[in-house]
């Protein structure tokens, strides 16, 4: 069982990251989170004070930076840092320059028992021939909902409505660009996570076990 590819794409916070850290531990494959990727560059670009609507400055600034961390770190997971992955990721330059990091990471670790990799194009463009592709489906309202609860229980301050209207206008952002949109990659099963993890988990394993032999 070496080197297999499991892709992993849905909208934000439809529990991608838990259900590829599920995988990745169960099986022993790598994990790449590919939405760090572009959170990573919209934070180097907002630090480098880079006016993200002028596509030149933005081409400049990629062209002179040497690496980019795969590190998630708090400062990646703000507001700010979601909506301005999701504008620049809007870019066909900046998505094959993070196609080509992906692709590089795949490469370096050529040596593992396999990859598990989540985003929103890695089944539809990324990775066509992986494995085994997974589309993870939860309702808008059950998102925000969880996401809300995540926020309180970390102390932070979090308002409902506030953060249902963000996951609709990032899922219409990331569903309706021009290049690699969010879709449902052909031959995709699509896994209900509506419900509980644990028989999000058992179907998972189910799948898997049947697909990976
Ligand atoms: O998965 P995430 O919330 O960390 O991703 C942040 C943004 O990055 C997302 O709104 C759109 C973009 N993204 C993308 O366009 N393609 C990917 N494969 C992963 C993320």
């Amino acid at each position: 069982m070496k080197n297999k590819i499991i892709t992993i794409d849905g909208p934000a916070a439809s529990g991608k990251e838990k259900i590829s850290k599920y995988i990745s531990s169960k099986w022993k494959f790598k994990h790449l989170d590919s939405g760090v990727l572009y959170r990573r560059l919209a934070l180097i670009l907002l630090e480098a004070k880079v006016n993200t609507n002028n596509v030149f400055e933005i081409k400049k600034k990629i062209n002179q930076i040497s690496t980019i961390s795969y590190r998630k770190t708090k400062k990646i997971r703000t507001q700010r840092i979601s909506q301005l992955a999701s504008k620049i990721a809007i870019y066909s330059f900046v998505r094959e320059y993070i196609n080509k990091l992906q692709y590089n990471f795949v490469k370096k670790n050529k040596n593992k028992q396999g990859f598990v990799i989540d985003g929103r194009d890695i089944g539809s463009v990324v990775f066509k021939k992986a494995d085994l592709k997974l589309y993870i489906e939860v309702k808008p309202e059950i998102r925000a909902k969880r996401r809300y609860k995540q926020l309180i229980d970390s102390g932070e301050k979090s308002i409902y409505p506030k953060i249902l209207k963000e996951i609709k206008l990032r899922d219409k952002k990331d569903k309706q660009r021009k290049h690699s949109p969010l879709v449902i990659p052909k031959g995709a099963h699509i896994i209900d996570n509506n419900g509980s993890f644990r028989k999000t988990v058992k179907n998972i394993t189910e799948l898997l076990e049947k697909n990976l032999k």
